[in-house]
């Protein structure tokens, strides 16, 4: 059975309705995974017609949820990060993205300083999602060529959030990330 971007749009809200916590986020990531193995959905948003890099495909006016679809040409490797108050959910659609789970080992007391040591590692093939909560840091590093679908609990363009350098233990906090954001 077709299963397109409003058929997600509409188990998202009703996901999140009854749980606004981590069991409704998995309830989207589950969702995400059958949305990007839907072929009607992959021509409509990934086909040979599609802008090359990241488009917003819904906002949820109510909610607030944003979903954004990625036909990425450049690859790309991302410094460690968190969606500041928002949980992210990443679903690959072609090629792949290396995704790094990072932990947090000091106190957060210091600022600017930041200590990580990489907490997990794994790749999303096509269609495989992955779930990040608030305050989780994660890096992807995907090829040219890859696709994938983000959805964010907020507007990130307008969240605050950190941007963390594991070489220098550093870390800074941008204010507004703007529509360039694509991580
Ligand atoms: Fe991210």
């Amino acid at each position: 059975m077709a299963y397109g971007l409003s058929e997600f749009c509409v188990d998202c809200r009703t996901a999140l309705s009854a749980d606004a916590g981590p069991a409704g986020r998995e309830e989207v990531r589950a969702a995400l995974e059958r949305l990007i193995v839907d072929e009607g959905f992959l021509a409509q948003q990934f086909g040979d017609q599609a802008a090359d890099g990241m488009v917003e495909i819904f906002r949820d006016p109510e909610m607030g949820f944003v979903v954004l679809a990625y036909n990425m040409d450049a690859p790309r490797v991302s410094p460690p990060h968190d969606h500041g108050r928002s949980w992210a959910a990443y679903g690959q659609v072609a090629a792949h993205t290396d995704m790094t789970v990072w932990q947090r080992g000091d106190d957060a007391r210091e600022a600017g300083h930041a200590k990580l040591t990489v907490a997990k590692q794994y790749r999303l093939n096509p269609g495989q999602a992955g779930l990040y909560q608030p305050g989780d840091i994660h890096s992807i590093d995907y090829p040219a060529g890859a696709r994938f679908v983000r959805i964010t609990g907020t507007d990130m363009a307008a969240e605050t959030r950190q941007i963390f350098d594991p070489d220098s233990d550093s870390v800074r906090v941008v204010e507004h990330v703007g529509t360039g954001e694509k991580s």
